[in-house]
């Protein structure tokens, strides 16, 4: 990301939740229009225009089947404990924290300062700022310590954990990815679960992958290149977590977008992970 500038793939983010309905996927967030400022996305519309043949709907498709999965994780994990933590780190303007209507779930969003310090001027703008059950903590993964700043938050050790990381191992490269797992390992003393998406090396070096990062670079937020499965296994296996739920993109699109043509469907080289400890 571009120093002192809110991330533009966060926005694209918020569009796509806008019209999550459009799925028919039971995902819905009717805070995200708000959260694409004054002039309700037409700016973002604009830039999505811009985005080669294909690559707006496959960024569209990874972000709504992804928020669905997360959720529902999140919802069995809730369901088991009578506190819980979630983390949504790299949050962007996913809206959680305003649709929670779980009380025992308390939220902390963590994010880049600058894309977070927009978030609560456009939450505040919208009259929405005030909020209970949520602390809100800027961190900038490759410089910050997640730790310290959590922990500073309030985030409770010892309480049942619940760690998401959507859309942002896409930009980080791998040792600053590991670093952020090895500080939630760190962090968790009692249950936790983890859930992140990430591209293999194989989608990022594809024509797809390829287009997909030109297009958020020319955003100013340039990809890092895809993570080796094997080296990710490896990494919660170090950290003491167990692969729970591993879809590749096939099944993401049996899942999430089974209408779509064979060349529309989400590549193999797209992961979703779910890790437990
Ligand atoms: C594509 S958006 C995803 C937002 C949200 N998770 C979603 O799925 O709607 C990527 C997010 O990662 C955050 N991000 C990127 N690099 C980061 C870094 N080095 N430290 C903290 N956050 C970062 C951006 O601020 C942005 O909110």
């Amino acid at each position: 990301m571009e120093e002192s500038k809110a991330s533009v793939t966060a926005s694209i983010c918020a569009y796509i939740r806008a019209n999550a309905d459009s799925y028919g996927i039971g995902f819905s967030d009717p805070f995200a229009k708000g959260f694409l400022g004054g002039d309700g996305g037409r700016g973002v519309r604009r830039i999505i225009q811009g985005a080669g043949s294909g690559v707006y709907e496959l960024f569209s498709d990874v972000t709504i089947a992804r928020a669905a999965w997360a959720e529902g994780h999140l919802r069995c994990f809730a369901a088991g404990h009578d506190r819980v933590q979630y983390v949504i780190l790299g949050a962007g303007f996913d809206s959680f924290a305003w649709r929670n209507r779980n009380r025992a779930i308390r939220v902390f969003e963590v994010d880049h300062p600058d894309t977070q310090r927009l978030k609560l001027e456009l939450a505040d703008s919208l009259g929405i700022a005030q909020i209970s059950g949520a602390t809100f903590t800027g961190v900038d993964f490759s410089r910050d310590s997640l730790e310290e700043k959590l922990l500073l938050g309030g985030f409770d050790p010892s309480l049942p954990s619940f760690f998401t990381i959507l859309g942002v191992s896409w930009y980080l490269p791998f040792t600053a990815f590991a670093q952020t797992v090895r500080s939630i390992s760190g962090l968790s003393q009692g249950r936790a679960r983890l859930l992140f998406d990430f591209q293999g090396r194989n989608f990022s070096s594809s024509a797809r992958g390829r287009a997909l990062s030109d297009f958020t670079a020319s955003l100013g937020e340039q990809m890092a290149p895809g993570y080796s499965l094997t080296a990710t296994e490896a990494l919660l296996f170090e950290a003491g977590f167990a692969a729970s739920d591993h879809l590749d993109g096939a099944a993401i699109s049996r899942r999430f977008t089974p209408d779509r043509t064979p060349s529309g469907q989400i590549p193999d080289g797209v992961h979703f992970m779910a890790a437990a400890r």
